[in-house]
């Protein structure tokens, strides 16, 4: 039998000097207020030299480096490294901005560093707040349930497993999928986002019971084809459960007519989902708010706060009309966790009972102070500013002779591609691809791309605060710059 030996110190993660500590935190907030402030100096995207990566792969410290080493290293070998979403000229993907307040909000709330899956604490009410900010921004009634999240992929999962739950006909979470009849269906176009398909996958369905759904020429779903198809399945024996609509598709920003699909899916009672995970924060905007109007008729809907609203990362939202059938899709008690009437496990902001994660952090504060930093008109003005600045880049496409836009401009996003005489498609996509990567090695913009009708576009995606007009002007001197040097090197 061993005996324990009682601790001789004990010890703990706090400074042994706060002063100390404190003094490097003034520092830490002086150097990001500098970096962020200066940030359009910089060049938008460096490669990482090999010395540099090679850093990235010693071993873990033993023994302490102490807090001003650690601090160092980051500012000397990450800091001058960063994506570059940060910068006006960052357009790739759909890749919010951020915040100086988001940052210190981030601060802040790693130091209250509460656990937001449920209990009796300020910091979940904080959450239930946002939440409640969301539905008013959205038009969701009150009545309805939502879940901050890591972002869209996760709120499309959510929303996806509630209408998995919800349509299924049978209880699924006791007999799992293989207690349907048949093959249990979910539509969407093909321009719906991967993360749908994974969110099918993840939920069992497999991804041959996702129907593709035709866009038209503007690229948003084909309502007759999606109708056809949903007639054929049940004729073949499957049970339609879900429809995806997307309010901004991920290439182009195209809105599907989310009238129609809330009118077609009341009819034939399956859930919808809306995917509006940058679009739907259109609704901000006075122009766009009818045609957004019936995202607030969705069943659910998974939008994100760090794209369209620049949120630091993460911080994406379900929200569903429906609180109690959210509840059960996810809602599981065990003794450990009960919940009681008195005392720190008390309180009715149980945010696990509507999600996977058990343990969460405190994303919501950073949502909060930035609502409360800009309110919600400034964040409505940010966004059609952004639709304006796509419009005044699709204007400058439109007027060189050498460029061409290959898709409709009905957001935020622009999709075009530069064009020299007597030039192949293929030709023409090798050109484009070099362009893009010469854009980034020369720190010039980020633009990432997409593939439009077999033909590879420049895409540009405006959720940036810091853009300015003449960052367009720029972007469409440099691809043009580039497009006639690689040509002339090719002639
Ligand atoms: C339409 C759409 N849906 C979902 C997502 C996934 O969101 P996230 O990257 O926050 O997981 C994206 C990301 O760009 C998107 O554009």
């Amino acid at each position: 039998m061993t005996t324990t030996q009682p601790l001789q110190t004990e010890e703990s993660l706090d400074p042994q000097d706060w002063d100390e500590l404190r003094g490097l935190g003034h520092r830490m907030v002086d150097d990001l207020m500098d970096y962020l402030r200066t940030v359009r100096n910089r060049p938008v995207w460096r490669p990482i030299p090999a010395e540099l990566r090679a850093r990235f792969h010693g071993p873990a410290p033993r023994t302490p480096e102490g807090a001003e080493k650690a601090y160092r290293d980051f500012k000397e070998h990450v800091l001058p490294h960063p994506m570059g979403n940060i910068h006006p000229r960052f357009w790739g993907w759909v890749i919010g901005t951020g915040t100086p307040l988001g940052a210190l909000s981030e601060m802040l709330a790693a130091g209250m560093n509460p656990n937001m899956g449920g209990g009796d604490h300020v910091p979940n009410h904080v959450e239930a707040q946002v939440l409640d900010w969301c539905k008013e921004m959205l038009g969701y009634p009150r009545s309805a349930s939502g879940l901050l999240l890591s972002g869209g992929s996760m709120a499309n999962l959510v929303g996806l497993t509630v209408a998995r739950n919800a349509r299924a006909g049978f209880d699924l979470r006791r007999a799992g999928v293989r207690g349907a009849g048949g093959p249990l269906t979910v539509y969407g176009s093909s321009e719906m986002h991967s993360s749908i398909q994974k969110g099918v996958e993840l939920l069992g369905l497999g991804s041959d019971a996702l129907r593709i759904v035709p866009v038209t020429s503007a690229f948003e779903i084909d309502i007759a084809a999606l109708e056809r198809m949903i007639r054929e399945d049940r004729a073949a024996g499957c049970r339609p459960i879900c429809v995806v609509g997307n309010a901004g598709t991920v290439n182009t920003g195209a809105l599907d007519d989310l009238e129609a699909l809330v009118a077609l899916c009341a009819r034939e009672r399956i859930w919808l989902h809306v995917d509006g995970a940058f679009g739907a924060l259109a609704a901000l905007v006075p122009e766009y708010r009818e045609r957004l109007a019936p995202i607030s008729s969705a069943d659910s809907l998974a939008f994100d706060l760090h794209k369209w609203m620049y949120i630091p990362f993460e911080a994406g939202c379900t929200l569903v009309r429906d609180a109690e059938t959210h509840r059960r899709a996810f809602s599981l008690t065990p003794n450990y966790l009960t919940h009681a009437e008195r005392g720190l496990a008390a309180g009715d902001l149980w945010f696990s009972d509507y999600g996977i994660q058990l343990s969460r952090g405190f994303r919501a504060l950073k949502v909060w102070m930035s609502f409360k930093e800009n309110g919600l008109d400034k964040y409505g003005r940010l966004v059609r500013q952004n639709i304006e600045q796509a419009r005044y880049l699709a204007e400058l496409v439109r007027d060189a002779p050498d460029l061409e836009l290959l898709a409709p401009v009905p957001l935020n996003i622009v999709c075009f591609r530069y064009v020299a005489p007597g030039q192949s498609d293929q030709a023409l996509d090798a050109v484009n691809q070099e362009i893009l990567i010469q854009l980034h090695e020369r720190g010039i913009a980020v633009t990432s791309n997409a593939l439009l009708q077999g033909r590879f576009a420049l895409r540009v995606a405006i959720v940036n605060h810091r853009s300015r007009l003449d960052d367009f002007d720029l972007l469409v001197r440099e691809v043009r710059k580039i497009g006639a040097e690689l040509s002339d090197l090719k002639a």
